[in-house]
């Protein structure tokens, strides 16, 4: 399966929540690769600095990316693409290779707006997309005004919320992921909950 992380805004939390999902499906001993479009290069980082697995990281770009994520989806069970911010030819060469667009979203109106283009890209393009809400406080009606304001665009939600947790940047800093922190905190949980909502929708 393949699974593209796009977000036309910076800082929604793409390269976080592939990397955790990168960590639950190995510790499954599915197979994984990461496939780094982005320039800045946030997930290589990622990938070689974490002590937990060997993935298969690539960095592509242009007119490569296509071909680099069948090559590595015909390689491996899992293949996690990683988007920069910008709705390019780039994404949408990867928008059309994969089987599932993730597109995390803060509760913020700027963040719920920024997310359609790609969401448009997805639907024309045939493939499906859902919004995972990151970041979420424990309380409040933001996060319900921001589920209005999606569905106005006709954007699909995940059930599965992240909340906004230190562990899911403390595992970065310790080499690892939230999971790797803690085989149970609300983080690992709800990494596990997402991992398992997104095999059942792929199924
Ligand atoms: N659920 C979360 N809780 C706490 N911090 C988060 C969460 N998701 C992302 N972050 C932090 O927000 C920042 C931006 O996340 P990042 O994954 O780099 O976004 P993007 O790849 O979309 O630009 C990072 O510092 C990351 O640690
Ligand atoms: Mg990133």
């Amino acid at each position: 399966m393949i699974i593209v992380f796009a977000q036309q805004k910076g800082g929604a939390g793409k390269t976080t929540v592939l990397a955790h999902l990168a960590h639950a499906w190995a510790n499954g001993r599915k197979s994984v690769a990461l496939v780094d479009l982005d320039p800045q290069r946030s997930l290589s980082s990622w990938a070689g600095h974490q002590r937990d697995h060997d993935y298969t990281v690539i960095e592509s770009a242009g007119w490569r990316a296509g071909s680099d994520i069948k090559d590595m989806a015909r390689k491996h069970q899992v293949t996690l693409v990683d988007c920069p911010g910008n709705a390019s030819n780039l994404l949408e060469a990867a928008v059309r290779e994969s089987d599932l667009v993730l597109v995390p979203c803060q509760p913020s109106v700027l963040d719920a707006w920024a997310s359609a283009p790609v969401l448009e890209m997805a639907r024309r393009e045939k493939t499906p997309a859902r919004i995972v809400l990151n970041r979420v406080p424990p309380r409040g009606t933001a996060v319900d005004m921001i589920r209005e304001v999606l569905k106005e665009q006709d954007a699909e939600i995940l059930n599965t919320t992240l909340g906004n947790r230190v562990a899911f940047s403390n595992g970065f800093a310790a080499a690892t992921t939230a999971l790797g922190l803690a085989r149970s905190s609300p983080a690992t949980r709800e990494v596990m909950a997402l991992m398992k909502e997104v095999e059942k929708l792929l199924k």
